[in-house]
């Protein structure tokens, strides 16, 4: 494993990104990774305190610019304030990072209409307030465009206990290959990841706390026998923020030690085959 930025420096100069729920865990690391390599951040999410603590300590590490705008991706008149904001502070906008999230565990039959829809508001309306806000301002100004969208690899598969954020996030998948297509002809590219577990806050206390942990291993479903690190990620977002990627579009690269292929495969569970066993087996076809 190597867990240094992957890019050369000045990889992201001159570019303004966008990367909504960047104050805390995964937005946050990208975000980091994104001043690195010169880009001028903009992080937006509800809570203008713990932006405006993520803003400072990110340019004290960094030395970059990153410009904290509270804005609920609820509200389409909240995303073109950032978008006008941000375009008054550092000029054109070159890519969004839709990264905001909510979600928690529960039997489905437990919810609540409110709380299916306020998952599937905040994934789902969010991405596409913030797609289509970004996406009609770059097209009437005729300028090119990079989103990059955080989707999880139940996208595909779907998951119990998750069913209303599976369901947003496959519409936010489905959203992504539409629109790569669709906008191509703009110069705007739609591409995704979709992550395996990576350890954060808002994450684990929301999915795994203590006494479910306590249940089962997840490391155990994971082949690679680990969760993934924040940098392996964020150098997968830089690149395809970066101009490296300019031929890679439409697409969702999962990134998550194998672990969605792991429950996948009809025969997966034979890891628990011993030598011995094999060696049985073996002696019995050769007999
Ligand atoms: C059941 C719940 C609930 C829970 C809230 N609700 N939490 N129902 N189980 N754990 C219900 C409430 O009772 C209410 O319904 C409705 O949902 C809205 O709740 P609010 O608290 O008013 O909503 P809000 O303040 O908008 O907060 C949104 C939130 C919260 C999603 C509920 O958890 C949040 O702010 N999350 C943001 C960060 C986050 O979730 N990060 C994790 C992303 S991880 P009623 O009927 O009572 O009005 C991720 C990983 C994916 O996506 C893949 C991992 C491998
Ligand atoms: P996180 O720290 O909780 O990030 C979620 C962010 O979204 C928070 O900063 C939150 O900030 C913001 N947010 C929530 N509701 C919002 C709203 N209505 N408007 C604007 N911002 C809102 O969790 P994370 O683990 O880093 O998750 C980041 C992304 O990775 C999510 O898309 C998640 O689905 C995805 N993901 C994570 C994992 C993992 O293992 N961690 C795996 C697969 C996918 P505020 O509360 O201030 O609004």
């Amino acid at each position: 494993m190597n867990t240094n930025g992957m890019l050369k420096e000045g990889t992201l100069e001159g570019k303004t990104i966008i990367v909504t729920g960047g104050g805390t865990g995964l937005g946050r690391s990208m975000g980091k990774y994104f001043l690195e390599l010169g880009a001028n951040l903009v992080i937006t999410s509800r809570k203008l305190p713990v932006l405006e603590e993520t803003a400072k300590a990110l340019e004290s590490e960094t030395g970059g610019k990153v410009l904290p705008l509270a804005c609920d991706v609820r509200n389409y008149e909240e995303i073109e304030n950032v978008i006008s904001t941000t375009e008054e502070k550092f000029g054109q906008i070159h890519g969004v990072l839709n990264n905001a999230a909510g979600n928690f565990i529960s039997p489905t039959e437990r919810l609540s209409h409110r709380a299916f829809n306020t998952v599937v508001d905040i994934v789902l309306r969010g991405t596409s307030n913030f797609t289509l806000a970004a996406g009609k301002n770059w097209i009437e100004k005729k300028q090119k465009g990079t989103f990059l969208n955080i989707v999880t690899t139940y996208s595909w598969t779907g998951s119990a206990y998750v069913v209303p954020s599976a369901a947003a996030k496959a519409g936010v998948l489905a959203m992504t290959r539409s629109l790569a297509v669709e906008w191509a002809k703009y110069g705007i590219r739609s591409n995704a990841i979709a992550p395996g577990p990576f350890p954060t806050e808002g994450a684990w206390s929301r999915l795994l706390p203590d006494n479910i942990a306590n249940l089962f291993d997840p490391k155990n479903k994971i082949p690679v026998q680990r969760f993934g690190e924040h940098q392996e990620l964020a150098n997968l977002a830089a690149y395809l923020m970066s101009d490296f990627s300019a031929y890679v579009n439409g697409e969702v690269i999962t990134i998550d030690g194998g672990e969605w292929l792991q429950g996948a495969g009809e025969f997966n569970q034979l890891d628990m085959v011993t030598k011995e066993m094999w060696d049985m087996l073996e002696m019995m076809r050769k007999g």
